[in-house]
């Protein structure tokens, strides 16, 4: 069964095409769901005030489709409703602990190509969220597969160490996180902030609330390894379908307007032509314990 559910494009209503899903089959959801009530003349909006009730049954399928090892990100952003922030995303995130998630962290995307705007009373939205939920404390995670290079800044900060910066220095807020930035010296390579710097997608894929390839790329890197399976519920023109062919994991995707399934089926296709794979991916990879991939 599992198999055959694999690396395809399904044509529904997530919570109920996921019906049909085993518990647990799932490595990692990633999604950006329609946004309340914002593009309802594209593809039907739901009312901010009905958007937790909406979305908490199909919570409750992600949950049970995903392994206790997997992750969901999920990618949305609450709008302004007679002049202040709703409060649907935080309304939710309290509803999907109550449903037996955690709220383990939360990332921004800093949208870095934004054009500049003027409102009367707020500046230009220039980020979004990206909730992290997980069904246990101890989840998959692979943080060598997104480091960063140390930068510039390295350079004149690690010359200059104090004598705080070579010993533990622990948090002063009691956070419970401390750094010893002397560890960093000789390194070219850090983990990332919990900060994405990315641009949006400008080109015209027929669908108005496209993200970036890089986007899922970046999660589906962090929290998968190759061979593991991605799902996005709500894939709109399938970006999520495509980052996870790229990177040689396997995908599912789920939309319910049959004109992005035929979107997403025709991005997929140009894309497989052009790709070695899936399956010779793997073969020429094995992952270490530590989620790096070498070359066999
Ligand atoms: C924000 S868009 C996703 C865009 C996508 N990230 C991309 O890059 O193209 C949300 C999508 O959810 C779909 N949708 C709305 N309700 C749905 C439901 N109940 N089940 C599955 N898909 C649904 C819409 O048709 C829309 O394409």
């Amino acid at each position: 069964m599992t198999k055959d559910i694999f690396d395809k494009i399904f044509q529904g209503d997530c919570e109920k095409i996921l019906q049909d899903f085993p518990d647990n089959c799932i490595d990692l959801i990633f999604t950006s769901p329609p946004y309340a009530d914002q593009r309802a003349k594209t593809y039907g909006g739901i009312k901010p005030d009905n958007y937790v009730e909406w979305f908490l049954p199909k919570a409750a399928e992600f949950k049970r489709i995903l392994k206790p090892s997997g992750t969901f990100i999920l990618n949305i952003k609450e709008r302004v409703v007679d002049g202040e922030r709703h409060t649907y995303v935080i309304d939710l995130i309290l509803k999907m602990r109550e449903q037996g998630w955690l709220w383990t962290e939360e990332f921004m995307w800093h949208k870095k190509n934004s054009y500049p705007g003027k409102w009367p009373n707020r500046f230009r939205d220039n980020w979004e969220r990206l909730i992290q939920f997980n069904k246990a404390k101890a989840f998959a995670m692979y943080q060598e597969a997104v480091m960063v290079p140390i930068g510039d800044w390295a350079k004149d900060r690690l010359a200059n160490l104090s004598e705080t910066d070579k010993i533990r220095d622990e948090s002063r807020a009691g956070s419970g996180f401390g750094k010893n930035v002397s560890n960093w010296i000789g390194r070219d390579m850090v983990y990332p902030t919990n900060v994405l710097h990315m641009a949006t997608e400008t080109g015209n894929k027929n669908h108005s609330a496209v993200f970036p390839l890089d986007l899922p790329q970046w999660f589906i890197k962090l929290f998968t390894k190759p061979g593991d399976v991605v799902l996005d519920p709500f894939v709109g023109s399938g970006t999520t379908a495509l980052a996870a062919i790229k990177l040689g994991r396997h995908f599912v995707g789920i939309d319910i307007s049959p004109e992005y399934v035929e979107i997403s089926n025709q991005r997929l296709l140009e894309t497989q032509l052009r790709l070695p794979t899936i399956a010779e991916k793997k073969a020429k990879y094995s992952v270490s314990k530590n989620g790096k991939r070498h070359k066999k």
